[in-house]
């Protein structure tokens, strides 16, 4: 394996994400909510970033459009393509990088990305090269965690279990927040709009909900598995912490979620 710790980084994510297709369920109506939000279209060509087990591709692709999804993880694109057969749509499903995107410059009509390409490293490397390969006059539209809400704290809580990231490293939900994401699509796009909608998780309690994530979200999986070998007290500790943090959002067996929405045209 490399010895770049940005590329280590980005293996241990890998190895994080691999059991997130459990979750898929949740993540289908907003990956609907999204589709719409970012007027996708029959025969637009369409790149879905961190497409994950695939729901944002295939709503896409079932419009009529032309879909490619890129991921970094190789378990959850097998299931994108299982998916993908199941509705009977063809998309091109490959492995890759939201940092380095495999296709020529001012490919797509829509650049799309659902709670993923949040999670690259470096977020001036991933948008730029989502906007370079959409066209000019195409739209990127994306979902992201914003910080100041229950998944954003939920991964602040999390980070100050874990080592500290390799430099240059920033949190993923900053990409939740207005500014700057404003400050981040600079004068590269313009007629930004966001707007906000919420995920509903059913869940038995605050300890079932946090139950699920320990079990398939990366960064939450990758802690527990690390505190329960060397540290249980502080495992146990977090857990309390955890629960306090999730207690405000769960009511009437749901646990709210609420993201942002952000959708812009490439200039
Ligand atoms: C929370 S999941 C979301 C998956 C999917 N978009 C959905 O809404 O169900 C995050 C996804 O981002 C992917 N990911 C993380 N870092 C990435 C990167 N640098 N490039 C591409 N995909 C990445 C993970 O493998 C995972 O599939």
């Amino acid at each position: 394996m490399s010895d770049d710790p940005i590329a280590k980084f980005k293996e241990a994510q890998r190895q994080g994400w691999k059991h997130f297709a459990p979750l898929e369920g949740l993540t289908t109506p907003s990956a609907a909510r999204l589709v719409k939000f970012a007027n996708v279209r029959a025969g637009q060509n369409v790149l879905d970033v961190g497409c994950g087990t695939g729901v944002v591709a295939i709503t896409a692709a079932r419009i009529g459009a032309r879909v490619h999804g890129v991921d970094l993880t190789p378990e959850l694109l097998e299931r994108a393509r299982e998916n993908a057969s199941v509705a009977n749509v063809k998309i091109d499903f490959r492995e890759g990088d939201a940092e380095a995107l495999r296709f020529d410059d001012a490919t797509f009509d829509v650049v799309l990305s659902q709670f993923g390409h949040m999670f690259a490293p470096r977020p001036d490397v991933a948008i730029s090269e989502m906007l370079r390969v959409l066209k000019p006059g195409g739209s990127i539209a994306f979902a992201t965690w914003p910080p100041e809400l229950l998944i954003g704290s939920s991964f602040k809580l999390v980070s100050s279990y874990m080592p500290p990231p390799p430099p240059g490293v920033s949190p993923p939900p900053q990409w939740g927040d207005v500014a700057t994401v404003r400050e981040r699509l600079g004068s590269a796009a313009k007629d930004i709009l966001f707007d906000r909608a919420c995920m509903l998780f059913p869940a038995l309690s605050v300890q079932n909900y946090r139950d699920h994530l320990e079990r398939t979200a990366g960064p939450m999986l990758k802690l527990v598995e690390m505190l329960s070998a060397s540290d249980p007290a502080r495992l146990a500790q977090f857990r309390r912490e955890y629960d306090a943090l999730i207690a405000p959002y769960f009511e009437d067996n749901v646990v709210r979620q609420d993201y942002l929405l952000t959708r812009a045209i490439k200039v």
